[in-house]
């Protein structure tokens, strides 16, 4: 066990000769719920990508609880702990509230079962289809969506899409989880949800959280630690009292 649920040491990439990110070294504790935060085109987003096997770093490595986890597929990367939602949101429209979760189970071992048992619909099968669908229920019920689960997601209102795409993200059991401008277009009455829900993250689910959000109030609120990119470096690191006091960092926001 490694003191840092996520650790990155000189992480980077270039694109065409062009840093985008370079040298982030990032310590997030478990149980934290940690910032990233930084003006448009910081680089945040492509922090996750590289976090996630988006992209593969061309400079630096990460830890996932002190295992290395550069160079590995999305799909490895997820299963190895790490989901994440999107500054877009994105869902299967055409598919109900609680299929949407039922995807994310998939990822899951104890949720497998064979080609056959599926194309001929063999028992197992169907077993494994219930059991998926009342472990989805529960995840929709501790988000409130329960109501909801036979519904597309296409018709649930924005701050509810925005929590099925955590609850979806969170199906596939993560120790860390990524959650890109999850406040992003949210009125004050979700984003006070939204504190709440990633309170039930960490608290229920003991599930870290690093989180890209312009919102400084929330930021402010909820985020133990924080760092500030601009220009794909790190300018600031620490509370976000320290960080948002550094001249640093009032010059790239005021500059914004
Ligand atoms: N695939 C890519 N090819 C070329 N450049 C890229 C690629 N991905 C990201 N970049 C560049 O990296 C820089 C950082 O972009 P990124 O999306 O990470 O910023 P951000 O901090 O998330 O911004 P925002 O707050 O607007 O979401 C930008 O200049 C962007 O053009
Ligand atoms: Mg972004």
């Amino acid at each position: 066990m490694s003191e840092y649920v996520l650790e990155t040491k000189g992480l980077g990439i270039s694109f065409g000769g062009l840093k985008a990110v370079s040298d982030v070294n990032l310590k997030v504790k478990k149980g934290e719920i940690y910032g990233l935060i930084g003006p448009n085109g910081a680089g945040k987003t492509t922090v996750f990508n590289l976090l996630t096997g988006v992209y593969t770093p061309t400079e630096g490595t990460f830890f996932l609880d002190g295992k290395e986890l550069k160079g590995l597929s999305q799909e490895k990367i997820n299963r190895s702990g790490i989901a994440r939602t999107f500054q877009n949101i994105r869902l299967f429209n055409n598919m109900t509230v609680v299929r949407n979760v039922m995807v994310g189970l998939h990822n899951r071992k104890e949720y497998s079962c064979s080609v056959m048992q599926s194309i001929f619909r063999m028992p197992a099968h169907f077993s494994v289809e219930r059991r998926m669908r009342e472990k989805a229920k529960e995840l929709l019920d501790i988000f409130g969506l329960l109501e909801e689960r036979n519904n597309l997601s296409c018709n649930l209102p924005y701050g509810k899409q925005r929590k099925l795409e955590i609850a979806r993200a969170l199906a596939t059991e993560p120790q860390l989880l990524l959650l890109d401008e999850p406040a992003a277009g949210m009125n004050p009455i979700e984003t006070e949800d939204l504190r709440r829900t990633v309170e039930i993250i960490r608290d229920r689910f003991g599930v870290t959280v690093l989180l890209i959000e312009h919102d400084l109030k929330f930021v402010t609120e909820i985020c133990n630690e924080i760092t500030v990119l601009n220009f794909g470096t790190v300018i600031a690191q620490g509370t976000v009292k320290e960080a948002l006091s550094d001249p640093q960092v009032v010059k790239a926001y005021i500059g914004s």
